[in-house]
């Protein structure tokens, strides 16, 4: 395993989150991000006999479905209690961090990392990774949501969160910046060494089903890092979770609460 180095206060944040998250992502946060697996896994072109990297595993449910397709997979993850997690999916898993991949060059055709690049410190440098991992050829597929400002899920906590006069804690600012649109994606998998003409990004919506305003907040609040700091900072939490309850019924459908989520999908190849 190589040497961890937890000494920036944004990796260390994230890390810490995403240990004690761990036991509870797969009943929270896990179903929005769940169905962006099998689209990441068509736009790799997976296929059995494949080598594929699952960066950034979490509960290893895409190395998983990855498996099922014939692949050989490894998973990657710098959260131990979620390498513990993802073990049910019963492929090699690996602790380290996204952007010090202990792997040889060209050692995979495909890298998967869903929901992960938005969290690393410096998502440059663990795109480059994923680029020398590759062989000639390999192709790269991630997602991202797009900014909170705009994805409904968690733009009804913060409006509700300004509705009530809260604010937000101060938390470690990401140093190599957000990515949360097409254009930071793009320049990123250009920097990282992808051709310009191998990228493409689309955006894909999956809708998340929820009974209440309050099975909402608790799925951000069990499963999230920075979403969960932010809820769990507001002096009063009864008081945040009506007031999504009034926010959440324009996606009233019926008995069901149906409220968009987008997330953006990129692709890239290896020359
Ligand atoms: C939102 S979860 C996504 C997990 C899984 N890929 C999924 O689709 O549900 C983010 C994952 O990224 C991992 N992660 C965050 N920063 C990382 C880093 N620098 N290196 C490796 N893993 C990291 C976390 O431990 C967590 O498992």
């Amino acid at each position: 395993m190589p040497e961890l180095s937890f000494t920036e206060p944004y990796r260390d944040f994230e890390l810490r989150g995403w240990e004690r998250a761990a036991a509870r992502y797969g009943d929270s946060f896990e179903r929005a991000t769940l169905p962006f697996v099998e689209p990441l896994l068509g736009a790799l072109g997976l296929a059995a006999g494949m080598g594929l990297l699952d960066l950034a595993c979490g509960t290893g449910r895409l190395s998983a479905a990855a498996r099922d397709r014939g692949a050989w997979v490894a998973g990657a993850d710098f959260a131990h209690n979620m390498l513990l997690q993802a073990r049910a999916a019963g492929v090699p898993l690996v602790r380290a961090d996204a952007e010090r991949l202990p792997f040889r060059d060209a050692a995979f055709d495909a890298v998967a990392i869903n929901f992960g690049v938005h969290h690393f410190p410096y998502p440059l440098r663990a795109l480059a990774e994923a680029h020398r991992v590759l062989r000639p050829g390999g192709r790269l597929a991630f997602t991202v949501w797009q900014s909170p400002e705009i994805n409904p899920t968690q733009k009804l906590v913060f409006d509700a969160i300004r509705a009530l006069g809260g604010g937000r804690p101060e938390l470690p600012p990401p140093p190599g910046g957000g990515v949360t649109d097409a254009a930071a994606c793009r320049r990123l998998l250009h920097m990282a060494g992808f051709a310009e003409g191998s990228i493409t990004i689309e955006a894909v919506q999956a809708p998340l089903e929820f009974a209440s305003g309050r099975a909402l907040v608790e799925m951000l609040r069990r499963g999230t890092v920075q979403t969960a700091a932010v809820i769990d900072a507001q002096p009063d939490y009864e008081a945040l979770v009506a007031e999504v309850e009034r926010g959440i019924e324009r996606y009233r459908d019926g008995a069901t609460l149906r409220v968009p989520a987008q997330a953006l999908l990129a692709r890239a190849v290896r020359a």
